[in-house]
């Protein structure tokens, strides 16, 4: 949810910004804005519309500045103007801000702002932070011994509740930069004789691999050749500076159309990475370094509760299926949103867990954070090193795919699928799983990569079906157990890349009220894999077929259908249970994508959403 970017050293800073913005753009991008420091002025370059006009806009005013900082905006308060886009300069032309997050009590601010005589020429919450820096700094010079500017933003920060990421640059201090944050992302980079602070670290790979996660309450100050980050209440931190270990050809879309399309076909890969030094030795049950639980407490854990948002929270109920079907032990999910004001009871002995690619979900963070209040140890499924909740749980398992840059989730999905697999398996080995179970179980986890290799052969076949498909207005995604949850991520997936209008059941609750929908205008998408329940299955399907809807049918090898019973039939290969809905993911993703790319939607950035939801 809206990116930013800063920069502080000796070239151009309006171009390394706006390269940094074009890298975050999938966090928002309804608005995208630059300001630069000249010749003792703020000089500021702002646009409604996508980084791309902000990068014609800007090329008018040949910034040669190099203090700068940028945004990319997913709107909250304000519409979608160049007005309400970021940055905003402060009344009387001193400051410049960006702004990710929101300033609640903003109208309040604003109200005392307006009795003083500063003005505002937006409807955002922003205008009123960068009017409150002004204020102070006017009203409150400090100590000798201290910057006037670091001190004017520390204080107005103490009248702000909500939630921020904030860069801010100063007439009075070239070369300088102060940034802060509490609970919006933001990582510094600290270049050969450069600093660059963005909020995640795709938009300043290209320029360093040394980056420090600034943690909340932290301020963090940028002067020509060094930086300093002290807390809210004025202590000093010391910093730690981590290395990135992926490189900037990660975040490359490289000769795909789309990051979706290069990351459903990164799967494979992404799965190897997942899984790599996570079995035993002995090869009959899975490992993890990150937990700081040990066998004997994960032993005493009567029941686990999962929390997670969106695709994430597909995951978690995957999840629940494996650890309850293969361990024996009670899981309970819930969405996070929902978690933590619904005052859940959670007993002694249960293992909280959370699941989120970004790590910096807001609601999810909120559920960890309620967990953990109530005295519960939670750990984290997360795929962002240095992120909030990766910072804050009390352990977890790292997904290791790489940057996911598509909004629409893929690989980061099926590692999360896949370390579920693993910790049910691992729970389970410590219960009543037998050995030779457990080999064959993580010779089927092994097996995954090839499978779902083979799974993306069948792209030309699933583009093909996707034209004729892609003109409906609704479409129904049915499946059973542990492809119910890949029923919704399905539904979720084409929703949100095409606008068709989606919905996922169990497929046996079509009866129970969806079947309503079912006529030639409403086609739907059937799990239907070799399993106990298949003939009820194709039950089902027969059903929709005598009401003339038409069926897509992803079934396993081997699998066969009585006459006219599935209009098109996507074979993935057959697998074991913990794989299945793995593989089976695949083909519902490249069905979404196709229809997408057939209905001419920006695959990359559906309307209205962004990839980090950083805002409840
Ligand atoms: C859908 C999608 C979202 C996210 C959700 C949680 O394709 O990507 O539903 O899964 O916003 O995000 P994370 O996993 O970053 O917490």
């Amino acid at each position: 949810m809206c990116g930013i970017v800063g920069y502080v050293g000796k070239q151009k800073a309006a171009s390394i910004i706006i390269e940094g913005l074009k890298r975050l753009e999938y966090r928002g991008y309804d608005s995208a804005g630059v300001a630069v420091l000249q010749n003792d002025r703020i000089d500021v370059a702002k646009k409604a519309g996508r980084v791309e006009i902000l990068a014609k806009e800007a090329a008018r005013h040949r910034f040669t500045g190099t203090t700068g900082i940028g945004h990319t905006r997913w709107a909250t308060h304000g519409g979608v103007t160049d007005a309400n886009a970021h940055p905003h300069v402060s009344s009387d032309g001193k400051f410049a801000l960006i702004h990710n997050g929101v300033i609640e009590n903003y109208s309040s601010i604003k109200k005392f702002l307006l009795s003083k005589g500063y003005t505002f020429s937006s409807e955002t919450d922003t205008e009123a932070l960068v009017n409150l820096i002004a204020y102070h700094y006017q009203k409150e010079p400090a100590a000798e011994d201290k910057s006037r500017f670091l001190e004017s933003v520390r204080r107005s920060l103490m009248h702000v509740e909500g939630t921020y990421g904030i860069a801010v640059i100063c007439t009075d201090s070239p070369g300088e930069l102060v940034a802060a944050r509490k609970a919006s992302p933001l990582i510094l980079g600290v270049g050969d004789g450069e600093f660059i602070i963005a909020s995640d670290v795709s938009a300043l790979i290209s320029r360093t691999q040394n980056v420090v996660y600034l943690k909340d309450g932290e301020l963090v100050h940028l002067t020509g050749k060094n930086f300093s980050i002290i807390t809210q209440s004025e202590e000093d931190v010391s910093p730690i500076v981590n290395k990135v270990t992926w490189s900037a050809e990660a975040a490359e879309i490289g000769s795909f159309s789309h990051f979706m399309e290069k990351e459903i076909f990164e799967q494979p890969v992404a799965l190897e990475n997942a899984m790599r030094g996570r079995f035993s030795a002995d090869g009959s049950t899975a490992q993890f370094g990150g937990l700081n639980l040990t066998p004997i407490e994960v032993r005493q854990i009567d029941r686990f509760a999962f929390c997670g948002c969106g695709t994430a929270w597909h995951a978690c109920l995957v999840a629940e299926h494996l650890i309850e079907r293969f361990a024996r032990v009670p899981v309970e999910v819930d969405y996070a949103s929902e978690f933590r004001y619904r005052n859940s009871p959670l007993d002694g002995n249960t293992l909280f867990f959370v699941v989120s690619q970004s790590g910096e979900t807001i609601d999810t963070l909120g559920a960890l954070r309620e967990a953990k209040r109530k005295g519960y140890k939670v750990l984290a499924i997360n795929n962002t090193v240095g992120s909030s909740i990766a910072r804050e749980a009390d352990g977890g398992i790292y997904q290791h795919v790489g940057p996911e840059i598509g909004v629409a989730s893929t690989k980061a999905f099926t590692s999360q699928l896949l370390i579920g697999a693993m910790f049910a398996l691992y729970v389970a080995r410590m219960r009543d799983m037998s050995f030779s179970d457990g080999v064959e179980y993580v010779k089927a986890l092994k097996a995954a990569p090839d499978l779902v290799r083979k799974a993306l052969e069948q792209a030309p076949r699933i583009k093909e079906i996707a034209k004729r498909y892609a003109q409906y207005a609704d479409m129904l995604f049915l499946g059973r157990l542990s492809l119910f949850p890949i029923a919704l991520e399905g539904a979720l997936k084409l929703k949100e890349i095409s606008y068709i209008h989606a919905e996922g059941y169990p497929a046996a609750e079509m009866k129970h009220g969806p079947i309503a929908l079912i006529s030639e205008k409403c086609p739907s998408v059937f799990f239907a894999p070799k399993s106990e329940i298949f003939n009820k299955i194709v039950s089902s399907i027969q059903e929709i077929k005598a009401r003339n809807g038409k069926t897509i049918v992803i079934t396993t090898e081997g699998c066969e259908f009585p006459p006219g019973v599935a209009d098109d039939v996507i074979y993935i290969p057959d697998c074991h249970e913990a794989v299945l809905p793995i593989v089976a993911t695949v083909p519902v993703q490249l069905l979404s994508y196709y229809i997408a790319c057939e209905r001419g939607c920006d695959v990359d950035k559906p309307r209205n959403l962004a990839k980090s939801v950083t805002v409840e």
